[in-house]
């Protein structure tokens, strides 16, 4: 049994794995934490400072105050002046709340989340839900933790219904609240911007609030939604480190607080700026899932802890299926595309070895720029004179896949359905819109507007094979509102936004069984849990220059696994040691590429031939095996990682050097993960080594030039 409660002290446990999560009704209302860490079967119950200096609670005598108290989902207005998890405004105005604990149920597997993606429950899933009840407003809220033994994850979310006879505001919803009784925690967040996702920041938490976040309607560049929290001391193979994500795709806010108490309060939810929900006498709401695990053994665990939890039950199953290496004309041609040129792509790339032709942009309507026609979802004639099914059949006839780039959530004020529905962008009323990209965003909250897209792709793409789907995302939303919904609901535009994108990506799902997706924001705009349970990866980053990619890559692997990864090699300038690191960068995700194979030289395509063969004995260990950094580029002049199979029987190894690097300097890399007893064989150079000799260490000699990547393939004999 995963959940127990233990009625004689009131206690909910919860084990995973190797974890054990616990908590306990304290004084019969609140809910108080007790303890995250590695797996116990006893632990102290947490020590209840009282350092506040007011209130008290009579109930609670003068010792203990909810100022001080590591409660599991805190209130607004009731004491706990720390930021909360939950405020609700009733008919009083105040949005002072207060649920008291009222009962638990346990129950196998999950509860779905309306309209949201979540994590899918493995075998031996459960569930714990707590209900509580605001007795003034007569809301009560669900408090849900789901756990997933096998990757040692907890999810949590809520939902909150209204039973009182008015209506009441949602205003704060945070669903992951965890207090830990300790002040030694550095905080590790992934911070960037457009072509620089994904930095790695760690820094000493401090008292006071520190936290990242998102007002762009999308997770963004900028922020991750992911957050880490671990001890001072911890390393990539030792220490607590605590892992946390966000199952959404729209503005989010991750907080950390230090307190008086020297406690830590972590919170991660919605962006209390850009949310707020109003819930009729009746209506119930759900809220997005947030996610958490612990590892005792450093952040490299973490790490695999999220990576096998993302493969297993976030991404779909098709993710697991070798991915296609797509060519992908974007870089190639940009907006210059036609049936013609693509045919020559699609014969010579089937030639080549790829799996499959993306044809980006620039292909419907008007779109011969960026200035025009998102929204038209029509093949342009003149490109596709036979239309888009005769070009595509004869694209696959020549031994090749299809794959088509789309942004539906966009429209140009140059469309035909910007000028029939100006109302159909986001837009507060008075107020001219803010163009960027020379686009503006569909008000993707309201129904219409989707079933609209609907209609349109269902007839485009009907009776076209496709295979595969690129969705883009351009801009982020500002000057935000909806001309469907009343003054008081504006506040819900956000989040409706994203329940509509949702909808939409359901659909397509539904409607090509056979296809699949990759998400792409710009590149790495929406690189999140959100997005992630729909398509088989996420274009990682619009910057495909590989040095900056290194850092890109590296940040993202902190919290996604390498299959999430979509990495393309391009414009290697006809230099073939360019082009090999360019292979070898982007070898640590799933590779594609995105290049002019047209223009390219007969030695340039013959060695991409090669390397799209060669990265196909591997790709299997990327994709679903495990990932260990031995060094990160942040912190080293180089980076090296591993990857292995579960039964560590292939092990593929990367080093790539950044341009900095002392010629001649040699690193001794252990692959701790090998097999003692077992016999390894490297692919390329033939040479044998004993698994013992690889947990020891190899001895890698670093060139100390730039361009210069190693790739290191190991089987077992
Ligand atoms: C941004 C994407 O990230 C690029 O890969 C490309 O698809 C362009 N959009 C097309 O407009």
């Amino acid at each position: 049994m995963a959940i127990r409660f233990i009625k004689s002290s009131k206690r909910f446990v919860i084990d995973t794995k190797n974890t054990t999560y616990a908590f306990e009704i304290f004084k019969r209302h609140y809910l108080v934490h007790l303890y995250y860490g590695k797996k116990k079967a006893r632990f102290e119950e947490a020590e209840r400072r009282s350092l506040g200096f007011s209130p008290n609670v009579a109930e609670y005598s003068s010792k203990y105050s909810p100022d001080n108290l590591p409660l599991e989902v805190s209130f607004f207005g009731s004491g706990d002046y720390r930021d909360t998890s939950v405020c609700i405004v009733g008919k009083d105005g105040t949005g002072v709340t207060d649920f008291k604990y009222k009962s638990y149920r346990i129950f196998e597997g999950r509860q779905s989340i309306d309209g949201l993606p979540f994590a899918r429950p493995d075998a031996d899933s459960e569930t714990l839900e707590i209900l509580m009840q605001d007795k003034v407003t007569g809301c009560e809220l669900y408090l849900y933790y789901t756990v997933f033994p096998e990757s040692d994850v907890i999810s949590r979310h809520m939902a909150l219904v209204n039973n009182g006879k008015s209506s009441v505001k949602l205003a704060r919803c945070m669903p992951m609240e965890l207090n830990l009784d300790r002040s030694d925690l550095d905080m590790i967040t992934l911070w960037g911007r457009h072509n620089g996702e994904c930095n790695y920041q760690r820094v000493q938490t401090h008292h006071g609030v520190q936290s990242v976040g998102s007002r762009r309607g999308a997770s963004s560049h900028q922020y991750n939604p992911f957050m880490a929290l671990c001890a001072h001391t911890a390393t990539e193979e030792r220490g607590d480190a605590y892992g946390f994500n966000f199952v959404y795709s729209g503005s989010f806010l991750d907080e950390v607080e230090l307190d008086q108490t020297g406690r830590t309060k972590a919170l991660m939810g919605m962006d209390p700026a850009t949310f707020g929900y109003i819930l009729d006498a009746g209506e119930r709401f759900e809220s997005p899932e947030a996610v958490m695990t612990y590892s005792h053994k450093g952040l490299g665990q973490m790490s695999r802890n999220f990576h096998k939890f993302v493969k297993n039950n976030i991404m779909p199953k098709k993710a697991l299926d070798p991915h296609p290496v797509v060519l992908n004309t974007w870089e190639a041609c940009y907006f210059d595309i036609d049936e013609k040129k693509l045919l020559q792509f699609a014969e010579k790339g089937a030639a080549m070895g790829f799996d499959m032709l993306v044809m980006d942009d620039g292909w419907f309507a008007e779109r011969h720029h960026d200035r025009a026609a998102l929204g038209d979802w029509y093949a342009n004639k003149d490109k596709f004179p036979n239309g888009l099914a005769d070009f595509v059949k004869n694209v696959r006839s020549k031994g090749i896949k299809f794959g088509i780039w789309i942004e539906p959530e966009m429209v140009n004020p140059d469309s035909d359905l910007y000028r029939a529905h100006p109302d159909w962008a986001l837009r507060a009323s008075g107020r001219e819109p803010l163009v960027s990209r020379k686009q503006l965003v569909l008000d993707m909250s309201r129904d219409e507007v989707i079933d609209y897209l609907i209609g349109a792709f269902d007839k485009v793409f009907d009776g076209v094979e496709i295979d595969y789907f690129k969705w883009d995302m351009n801009r982020h939303m500002c000057n935000v509102g909806s001309a469907a919904l009343p003054p008081e609901r504006q506040c819900e535009v956000y989040f409706r936004y994203i329940k509509g994108v949702y909808r939409l990506m359901d659909w397509f799902v539904k409607r090509f069984p056979n296809a699949v997706i990759e998400t792409c924001s710009g590149g790495g705009g929406r690189y999140d849990l959100g997005m992630m349970p729909y398509g088989i990866q996420i274009w990682t980053s619009d910057n495909t220059n590989p040095y900056n990619r290194t850092f890109i890559q590296s940040g993202a692997m902190l919290a996604y696994p390498a299959t999430t990864m979509s990495c393309h090699v391009s414009n290697p300038k006809e230099n073939m040691k360019s082009l090999d690191y360019r292979y070898k960068v982007a070898c640590e995700g799933m590779l594609g590429y995105e290049l002019n194979i047209l223009e390219m030289s007969d030695e340039v395509n013959a060695e991409i031939s090669r390397q799209i063969a060669e990265y196909r004995k591997f790709e299997h260990v990327m994709r679903l095996g495990e990932f260990y950094r031995l060094a990160s580029p942040e912190n080293t002049k180089y980076s090296a990682y591993y990857y292995t199979t579960d039964d560590a029987s292939e092990i593929v190894l990367t080093v790539v050097e950044k341009e900095d690097c002392r010629a001649g300097s040699t690193k001794l890399l252990k692959i701790k993960a090998a097999l003692p007893d077992a016999t390894y064989t490297d692919l390329y150079s033939g040479k044998r080594y004993a698994g013992r000799e690889l947990i020891e260490g190899l001895y890698i000699p670093l060139m100390g030039e730039p361009d210069s990547a190693r790739l290191i393939y190991l089987k077992k004999d």
